[in-house]
């Protein structure tokens, strides 16, 4: 390991090649296994990264890339004979070109950092996840993150408009278009969006930016049940339109969970309904919003679909119900640990999918409640289990119920956002033909033959540790 160390210290600086009681006492993030390599190395640019791959390369060691450590498939596990690397001193918002309409930005800066550097120019970017305070743009290009304004802006992948990549052998790729349109020969940035740190590492992102809207309000809106999801996502979609910014929807479990915590001295809305809805709507002003999300209410409450609402008078309001949605960490309070899942299925099927998911765990595990929210308009549902340390020891129980659910379904995905990591990597079989998986192992032998990136994540690729 003294090698390994000498060698990246020659590239990065002593100081910057963190081993033993250093790497240790590093936050793990999600993942429990993130820190087991090694070394962890910190590269200040692309140069220094492209001598650690070529490196990395040449004695056959995997590189495991970390950003805010937020992802949910255990996409950052890290292994001794491997070594990390931090973009965490890549962090510059390096130009934002407000004509232009886009930012162009280091891997390691956050979410939160970039919002934060926008909004006094009343700018933003597209995606908006929950974790924003600490995952990073890196990461978010890696697992192609979706979150809860899909439905307008669309993931990361129809917002990024130029990368800079380091591949295996050290070649720096320059796509760093700024262009909105560009049509010159393959879209290679694509094969990098989305392949979770296995194809290429990401050194510059060229993000797309929007307008901030004018006012922006949200409705929490309770049903009946979840049968009536979709039909008040289509009234959403035919009153608003394209001013539709998110449709959220949580099981009354969920809300009941996220509402228990501390913070929630007055419910937004009663416990108990069959289930909620976040309606949230952007236009010119905060009363014009109001009034249309009255609108929309109305007739529903009137054929009994819509048996309770709240609009948000506020933005502290606003906050309260979006935190309803947004607090998944709380399952933490209640159990030893969790297991998060992220399926999608078409619009129509999702509430049969939940019932059948309940009906399946009376039967075989009494008691255990699934914990069901997520981004109804995308076809994304979250389910979590609060289960125990012995529980978890048996995970797979847990994940034949849903998977096993999710196969009764003729159009589904075992991953809408949260990508495969090493976690989901069994089941990626059962969510694409054998001839796509084939592919896709063909493209990373092709670009990574030694698996040099992230090895194991996604495919099972051989892990080939130092020589
Ligand atoms: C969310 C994460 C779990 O939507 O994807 O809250
Ligand atoms: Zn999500």
């Amino acid at each position: 390991m003294t090698n390994l160390k000498d060698l990246f210290a020659a590239i990065v600086g002593a100081d910057h090649v963190l081993t033993a009681d250093r790497l240790s006492a590093r936050d793990p993030g999600y993942c429990t296994d993130a820190l087991g390599a090694s070394v962890l190395v910190r590269p200040a640019n692309s140069a220094e990264l492209s001598r650690i791959c070529k490196n990395a390369r040449a004695h056959r060691l995997g590189l495991v890339p970390h950003g805010g450590l937020t992802g949910l498939v255990n996409g950052t596990a890290s292994h001794p004979g491997e070594a990390i690397v931090s973009f965490e001193r890549m962090s510059q918002i390096l130009h934002i070109d407000a004509l232009q309409g886009v930012a162009v930005v280091e891997p390691g800066v956050t979410l939160e950092q970039l919002q934060a550097a926008l909004e006094p120019m009343g700018l933003m970017i597209g995606v908006d996840i929950p974790s924003r305070g600490s995952c990073t743009n890196g990461g978010m290009v890696s697992t192609n993150a979706g979150g809860i304004q899909v439905l307008r802006y669309g993931m990361m992948r129809q917002n990024v408009l130029g990368l800079e990549v380091v591949l295996a052998d050290g070649r720096i790729l320059d796509l760093t278009n700024v262009l909105i349109k560009n049509n010159a020969g393959y879209d290679l940035k694509q094969i990098f969006i989305g392949s979770e740190g296995t194809l290429g590492l990401v050194t510059k992102i060229v993000v797309k930016l929007w307008p901030v809207p004018a006012g922006t309000c949200c409705a929490l809106v309770a049903c009946q049940s979840s049968d009536d999801l979709p039909g008040l996502f289509d009234h959403a979609r035919s009153s608003f339109g394209a001013d539709l910014m998110s449709f959220e929807a949580m099981w009354p479990e969920y809300y009941q969970l996220t509402t228990s915590q501390p913070g929630f001295d007055r419910l937004p809305l009663p416990w108990g309904h069959g289930v909620y809805a976040i309606v949230e709507v952007c236009g010119t002003s905060r009363s014009d919003i109001e009034a249309r999300l009255a609108a929309f209410i109305e007739p529903k409450i009137e054929t009994g679909t819509v048996v309770d609402a709240v609009i948000a008078q506020s933005e502290a309001e606003r906050r309260t119900i979006w935190r309803s949605r947004e607090d998944s960490d709380s399952i933490d309070r209640v159990s030893d640990t969790s297991l998060s899942y992220d399926v999608g299925l078409q619009l129509a099927d999702l509430s049969s999918f939940a019932k059948r998911l309940g009906e399946r765990c009376a039967i075989q595990i009494p008691g255990l409640v699934p914990y069901v929210f997520g981004h109804v308009g995308d076809g994304n549902l979250h389910i979590m289990f609060a289960i125990s340390e012995s529980e978890f020891a048996q995970r797979e129980i847990y994940d034949r119920l849903i998977y096993d659910t999710l196969s009764e379904f003729s159009a589904s995905t075992i991953s809408a956002e949260h990508g495969i990591g090493l976690e989901k990597r069994p089941f990626l079989v059962e969510s694409v033909p054998p001839d796509t998986v084939a592919a896709m192992g063909e493209l990373k032998q092709l670009l990574d033959p030694f698996n040099t990136f992230n090895p194991g994540k996604v495919l099972a690729t051989v892990s080939v540790g130092p020589s």
